[in-house]
């Protein structure tokens, strides 16, 4: 086991640095868990605040405890919320991604950051890592451009792990694709999926396995791919998420890609990923659909609705 490696955590109030932040923990990390809003949500009471957009308290704040690794899960990560206002998301996405991969640099620091399956077009999958991208929008260029930056500034000991579509636990609950299931039954309001848009998902706990091995792994640098086994559309997700839960087929729509448009641009309709070199490196593997959907848990405040709306409320144990 490792020793006491102290590793900065951006992002660690996000879906993926939340889940990184409990791996590195059992792992016998030191971690340094950021977040940048301040809910006064108990569960993040130990977690200090930073806003990436502000450089210098940024530089300085590394200076004064000069990590061994960073790790930066920190984002604008939906889409919508990036065209929305472009500019202030590619300062998070783009500037922070470069400044934290110059500090950890200068710092002899280890660097992983994460990237995402949006930086292809979904034309000639299974994309490898070697393969040229072609984001179809502004999200995919804003995280495009932060892999070259931040390979750029730190052309040793950095890893950049793009990943896919991700199940899992977030802290808030409102985060992951049955999170927002979830959400929308209770609002009434049953989310419209796309049958012809296919992911290849992971679960945060897979890829902060990956996250975890990598910093323990200081030998694998550059540029990997990691996903789950199984590629399914966006609404066969869903159906087995319901199904997971013993909920009603009903409560989610199908849709068509087709009946998608925007002015910001367009939704890769295929994103499949080649596992290799990673996957006979790293001691971590794949997961399929059904261990993933298998670790899902129903956010706490819905679970009293769940109890006396689902179709077999046998089928989830509350985990305490
Ligand atoms: N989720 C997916 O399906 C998916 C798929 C592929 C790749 N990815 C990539 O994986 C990474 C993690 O994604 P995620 O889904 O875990 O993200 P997330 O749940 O949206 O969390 C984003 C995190 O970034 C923090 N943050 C945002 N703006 C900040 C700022 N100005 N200063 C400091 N912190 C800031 C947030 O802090 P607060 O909570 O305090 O706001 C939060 O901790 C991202 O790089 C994303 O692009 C995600």
């Amino acid at each position: 086991m490792m020793g006491r490696v102290r590793v900065a955590l951006f992002g660690a109030s996000g879906l993926l640095g939340w889940t990184i932040n409990q791996g590195l923990k059992l792992r016998g990390f030191q971690t340094i868990p950021y977040r940048l809003h301040d809910d006064k949500n108990s569960v993040f009471e130990s977690f200090r605040f930073l806003d990436l957009d502000d450089g210098s308290k940024v530089t300085r704040e590394l200076l004064d405890l000069w990590p061994d690794a960073i790790v930066n899960c920190a984002a604008i990560s939906s889409p919508d919320v990036v065209n929305q206002d472009p500019k202030a998301a590619r300062r998070i996405n783009v500037s922070s991604a470069q400044k934290l991969a110059e500090i950890s640099t200068h710092l002899g620091a280890r660097f992983i950051h994460i990237s995402s399956d949006m930086v292809f077009g979904g034309r000639d999958e299974p994309y490898r890592s070697t393969d040229t991208p072609c984001p179809l929008n502004e999200y995919g260029n804003q995280k495009l451009e932060a892999e070259k930056k931040v390979l750029f500034a730190a052309d040793e000991n950095v890893v950049v792990l793009r990943l896919t579509l991700m199940n899992g636990n977030s802290p808030r609950a409102n985060r992951s694709p049955h999170e927002r299931i979830f959400e929308s039954i209770q609002k009434g309001m049953p989310l419209t999926l796309f049958d012809d848009e296919y992911r290849q998902p992971c679960s945060a706990d897979n890829a902060a396995s990956v996250v975890v091995e990598l910093l323990e792994r200081p030998n694998l640098n550059g540029l990997f791919h990691w996903a789950g086994n199984d590629v399914l559309t966006r609404f066969e997700l869903g159906l087995r998420i319901l199904e997971r839960f013993g909920l009603s087929a009903n409560l989610i729509k199908r849709g068509s890609l087709k009946d998608f448009s925007t002015e910001a641009g367009k939704r890769p309709s295929r994103l499949t990923f080649e596992l290799s070199p990673l996957l006979g490196k790293i001691k971590t593997k794949p997961q399929g659909i059904e261990e993933q959907v298998e670790g899902l848990e129903v956010p706490h405040r819905h679970y009293k609705w769940y109890r006396e709306t689902a179709e077999d409320p046998s089928k989830y144990v509350l985990r305490l």
